[in-house]
């Protein structure tokens, strides 16, 4: 069954479509890895899956349910964390955390085990939460939001670029989180830029590319699809590079992407001094 169910998602800002006939399909017990450059529209998609953004044109379904009419209901089941957090500057992060908790449970058994994971999670993540939420940097922050919703127990999990600003080492945590959340039959939607991270992790892949799906399946479908004949199959970079290797260049000065240069340079040739 899809858990997540997209046709034709249009949503426009202004002229600018941002997504221009999305086509996404998760099922239930998938950890999806959604990958594509800045700008692509995952973070649009994300937010029209929440409610929080109406779609423009198009349909939108989670759990089978209207994403925009449904959405009170659907977030029952959601856990959400973006790819900036901000937070209220005057509680703690442990207020922040139970705020959150409490929005699905406020006692009994759920609650115990909640805050039992809770407890886990902080000290795995070693987020001190006494602390108010306006001295936390953006790494803490992130977990603040990383704690409360992976100490939920939902059927859905949408991530956002979860772990922008976290170290590597706390990027595995988050990894062996996720891990435990598919072993236990949930759904989770990863929109990444890390491609090893969607390698490691993610048994289905789709590549937005201008607010269109233009790549999907699972990894090795994908890597099956792109094999040249001769030659290894090729990783998810290369596969990602097929989708995009015609819109990214490294000029070497200016670049208006920052993150096509760090990220992806290493799988690009280098332009020759004096090209345009
Ligand atoms: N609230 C908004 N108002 C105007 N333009 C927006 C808004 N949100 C996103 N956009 C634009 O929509 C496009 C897709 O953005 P986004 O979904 O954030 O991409 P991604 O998350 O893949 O980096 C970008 O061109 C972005 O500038
Ligand atoms: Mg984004």
């Amino acid at each position: 069954m899809a858990v997540i169910e997209t046709k034709g998602l249009v949503k426009t800002f202004g002229k600018l479509r941002a997504l221009d006939g999305l086509d996404l399909e998760v099922d239930a017990g998938q950890v999806y890895g959604f990958i594509g450059p800045n700008g692509a529209g995952k973070t649009t998609t994300i937010r029209v899956l929440l409610g929080s953004y109406k779609a423009t044109s198009g349909s939108a379904q989670v759990f089978g349910k209207d994403v925009w009419r449904e959405s009170t209901s659907i977030h029952e089941e959601v856990a959400y964390v973006p790819g900036d957090v901000s937070l209220w500057p005057n509680m703690s992060g442990g207020e922040v955390i139970d705020f959150f908790l409490r929005l699905r449970e406020k006692s009994g058994p759920a609650w115990d085990a909640a805050q039992k994971r809770r407890a886990e999670l902080i000290k795995n993540f070693e987020l001190d939460p006494t602390k108010k939420c306006r001295s936390y940097s953006k790494g803490n922050r992130q977990k603040v939001a990383l704690v409360a919703a992976l100490a939920s127990d939902v059927d859905l999990y949408l991530f956002d670029e979860p772990t922008s600003g976290l170290d590597p080492l706390m990027e595995k945590v988050f990894q062996s989180y996720v891990a435990e959340i598919k072993a236990a039959g949930k759904t989770i939607l990863l929109s990444s830029h890390i491609l090893s991270e969607v390698e490691r992790l993610c048994d289905s892949v789709g590549i937005i590319r201008k607010g269109k799906l233009v790549e999907h399946g699972t990894l090795a479908e994908l890597r099956q699809r792109w094999e040249v004949e001769g030659e290894a199959l090729p990783s998810l970079e290369e596969v990602f590079m097929k989708q995009y290797g015609d819109e990214i260049h490294i000029s070497g000065e200016e670049d208006d992407n920052e993150m096509h240069k760090s990220i992806f340079a290493q799988y690009l040739p280098k332009k020759k001094a004096g090209d345009r």
